[in-house]
């Protein structure tokens, strides 16, 4: 097929890009470079340095050549949502509009959207299912919430297919290049460089770290399942930080300590994403163990520290 990623160049994305290709696929990818790095582009994917809230840049797309794209490209940091809304909205809300509406001149036939846990908020209803009504804590997980709402009436409107998948706490080599990562990105540099690690509260907070290869293999699985549907892509499970930081630190085999700090603000205690709708639509289940996923993302980090 001839896919178009959008933020191709970034932490999942490229990694989707290097997936779609060694299934035999023509890869396209859009990516301004703005957390995103050239360097993860994979050579045989076509790339087009522009930004997706740029109209004009899009015009390639009404030449009908893409079947399926795949729509990455975001603001993805959660606090700078909150500090600037109209930023988040104008990369989420905006970037999304040109891009739809050039799909659909084009003839695109499906977008497989890259939604997030963070649409669900702060609810207790563990593991959390499609079925829990979205109530964001944040303009980030409001965007995603409207973007999921957007390809809904895309559909009813002019047929364009979709599939979403909603991603829990996604993790793996190139996370956080320049934008934010996430703790394990976090802690996986703080070990490379040597430095002990800080958990803000008790560390008994959990979180459902879904590894970046599992990510893709789902995805790769929506291409042609999953029409019309939301689903999480997650493990399923919990994993508190006390317990992550120790396998961490016994994984990478650094003589470093774990420190307490204070609670952030608007901290998350609990989170997980039940997985059974993506097991039953897209016949998907993750593969990487946690062990496995962590030494590979701490030599990764390791290597790219030096
Ligand atoms: N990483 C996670 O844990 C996680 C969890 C849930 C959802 N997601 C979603 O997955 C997607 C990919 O996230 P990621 O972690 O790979 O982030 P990332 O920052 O590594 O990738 C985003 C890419 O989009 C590009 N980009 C941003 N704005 C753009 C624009 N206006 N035009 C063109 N390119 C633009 C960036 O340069 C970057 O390459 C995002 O939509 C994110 O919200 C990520």
């Amino acid at each position: 097929m001839n896919i178009l990623i959008t933020g191709g160049a970034g932490f999942i994305g490229s990694h989707l890009a290097d997936a779609l290709l060694a299934e035999g696929h023509s890869v396209t990818i859009i990516d301004n470079l703005s957390t995103g790095s050239k360097a993860f582009i994979p050579s045989k994917a076509r790339f087009i340095e522009a930004d997706i809230r740029c109209r004009e840049s899009l015009q390639f797309l009404g030449q009908g050549h893409f079947d399926v794209i795949y729509h990455e490209a975001a603001q993805t940091m959660v606090p700078s949502s909150i500090k600037d809304p109209y930023h988040d909205a104008d990369e989420n809300i905006m970037g999304l509009l040109s891009l739809l509406e050039a799909a659909r001149q084009g003839g695109v036939k499906k977008i497989i959207f890259s939604s997030s846990a963070a649409i669900y908020g702060d609810n207790s209803a563990l593991p959390l299912t499609e079925e829990v009504p979205p109530h964001p804590l944040s303009f980030y997980g409001l965007t995603k919430w409207m973007t999921e709402n957007y390809l809904e009436l895309y559909h009813q409107l002019y047929g364009l297919d979709y599939a979403i998948l909603r991603y829990s706490n996604v993790y793996g080599p190139r996370q956080g290049a320049h934008g934010e990562g996430g703790v394990i990105y976090i802690f996986a540099k703080q070990l490379a460089e040597g430095k002990d690690l800080t958990i803000f509260g008790d560390g008994r907070q959990t979180r459902d770290f879904i590894n970046v290869h599992d990510v893709v293999s789902a995805n790769v699985a929506a291409l042609t399942k999953g029409n019309g549907s939301i689903c999480n892509v997650s493990t399923g499970s919990e994993v508190s930080l006390n317990t992550l930081a120790r396998k961490m630190i016994q994984l990478s085999g650094k003589p470093v300590k774990i420190h307490y700090g204070p609670v952030r603000p608007g901290d998350i205690y609990r989170s997980f994403l039940s997985r059974q709708k993506a097991e039953h639509l897209l016949g998907w289940a993750p593969q990487t163990s946690l062990d496995e996923g962590l030494s590979e993302t701490i030599a990764f980090f390791s290597r790219t520290m030096q």
